[in-house]
């Protein structure tokens, strides 16, 4: 009786399908997709003629992950989730597929994203929509239609997924590539840049990758302005001097000159001007001000002054991580981001400070390969209960920042919330955490250089030299793998 229920609804859309056909013939070439790729998908003429079904190639630009890369490619994606979760961000999932003008608007005309790589194609009903060359976009447009704004600020997202750009493929350069990305909204305070690095260092470090963070702020948008007209008096003297591509884009999009790594070009961006001495005092401090807490984790970084990023909407803080080593692999960054505070108004959301950035996870599987990882991170975190850090006032969230880099290093798992400030709100995130403990840090234990232990499940609290903070805490999470 089941199978011949289950036979109506397909035979009707069977029906409908054919109708379609016979009362519309299809007028319309097929979606045209801009972009295309150069060669067309291969397949063997010869053998269709004999009547040999015809093999397929990829088509350029794409590739297959296989079960000889599962290992790999499922402890990046673990580490991700792991990390997701202990700095606090929640899981967003957006279509593959959006109305183009998101991007040209955001991401910008004049990019080359915009301009040359993006796959654009009039839908069945001819709007105009495009395969997401980046999530941060796609993400704001979410923010704006849900009103996230209402919600109680930081909005903390992360995100996982495909990206499809039509660029020249080469080496950890794919056509369809993929990305882990972070988001944090409506707080515009440099220990939110600060934590998104945390996040991003300690992501690759979970892996085994060393990497090191290139740093830049191309301040706010009058300073950039005021800078852009400098930069572009400067490069138009030396024209002649610059390589083709950069003499295009010194007509379209100036600052993308200093990205430039065409031999011929270096000599005379070594004498351009820098956008570090063009920012306004606000922009400035705040940079110092993410510089100093990324000093407090112990992260390290090198500023570089011709970092601008290659997509429109970012302004001040502006990042990329890199393998320090010169090899092939240290060309491209395997993640990047930076802050973006003018994006959300300009999509018609209410103003709204934003920071973030994406990890590009085949530069990462490309580098676990070249160190040829036999032996992924043993990742026991899923065996093992996280602590929760809760922090009171400036010295205290300064002093957090510093204690929490360094025990997490000794390998206890680590959950804290730097933008929350009332013990309240910390306690009850420890809560929904599920933290065996809770490390509290007051104005008086950062003078003492002491820290509370509080036991969740008990209550009982005991006070520790911050100096044995790490080594007691290792000692309550073998226990608690013991209990479990
Ligand atoms: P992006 O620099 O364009 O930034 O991309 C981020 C990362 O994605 C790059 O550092 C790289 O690792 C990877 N990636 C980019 N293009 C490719 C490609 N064709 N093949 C393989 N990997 C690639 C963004 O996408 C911004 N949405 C990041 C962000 C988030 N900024 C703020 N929030």
């Amino acid at each position: 009786m089941s199978s011949k229920k289950k036979v109506v609804p397909v035979k009707k859309k069977a029906v409908i399908v054919k109708k379609k056909v016979v009362s519309k013939p299809v007028k319309k070439s097929p979606p045209k997709v801009v972009a295309s790729p150069k060669k067309k998908e291969e397949h063997i003429s010869e053998e269709k003629k004999k009547g040999v079904s015809p093999v397929y190639a990829l088509v350029r630009g794409m590739r297959d992950i296989l079960p000889k890369d599962e290992d790999k490619w499922l402890s990046i994606q673990h580490v991700g989730e792991d990390i997701a979760r202990a700095y606090g961000y929640g899981y967003i999932e957006t279509p593959i597929v959006e109305n183009s003008n998101l991007f040209i608007r955001s991401v910008g005309k004049g990019t080359d994203i915009v301009d040359k790589e993006m796959y654009i194609f009039d839908d069945r009903d001819d709007t105009k929509v495009a395969l997401r060359p980046e999530g941060t976009a796609s993400i704001c447009r979410a923010y704006i239609n849900h009103g996230m704004h209402n919600q109680m600020q930081p909005i903390k997202l992360w995100y996982s997924g495909s990206m499809f750009r039509h660029e020249r493929p080469q080496a950890g350069r794919y056509r369809q590539f993929h990305q882990f990305g972070f988001e944090t909204f409506g707080v515009h305070d440099p220990v939110v840049d600060a934590e998104l690095i945390a996040v991003g260092y300690n992501f690759y470090r979970d892996l085994g990758i060393n990497v090191e963070v290139q740093m830049n702020s191309i301040g706010n948008l009058e300073d950039r302005q005021r800078y852009l007209v400098e930069l572009t008096g400067y490069l138009r003297s030396r024209r002649g001097q610059l390589s083709e591509e950069s003499k295009k884009r010194l007509l379209k999009n100036p600052l993308r000159v200093l990205d430039s790594k065409e031999p011929e070009d270096q000599a005379v961006l070594e004498d351009a001007p820098q956008i570090l001495d063009w920012l306004s005092d606000e922009s400035k401090s705040f940079f110092m001000k993410t510089l100093e807490y990324l000093d407090e984790m112990g992260i390290p970084y090198v500023l570089n002054s011709r970092l601008v990023r290659g997509l429109d909407y970012y302004t001040d803080t502006v990042f990329e991580f890199y393998i320090p080593e010169s090899s092939e692999a240290s060309q491209s960054a395997l993640g990047a981001g930076g802050r973006y505070n003018l994006l959300v108004e300009q999509l018609g959301g209410v103003p709204t400070p934003a920071c973030g950035f994406a990890i590009g996870i085949e530069r990462v599987m490309m580098e676990l390969e070249r160190q040829d990882k036999k032996e992924m991170i043993e990742r026991s975190s899923s065996r093992r209960l996280p602590v929760f850090f809760a922090q009171l006032g400036e010295q205290s969230r300064r002093r957090t920042l510093f204690l929490i880099e360094e025990i997490r290093r000794d390998g206890t798992i680590v959950h804290f919330n730097l933008a929350k400030t009332s013990l309240k709100a910390q306690m009850e995130i420890a809560n929904k955490i599920g933290a065996t403990h809770t490390v509290i840090i007051g104005q008086k234990e950062v003078q003492d250089g002491t820290a509370i232990i509080r036991d969740m499940e008990s209550g009982i609290q005991e006070i520790v030299d911050q100096k044995k903070l790490s080594h007691e805490l290792k000692k309550l999470n073998r226990n608690d793998v013991i209990r479990g």
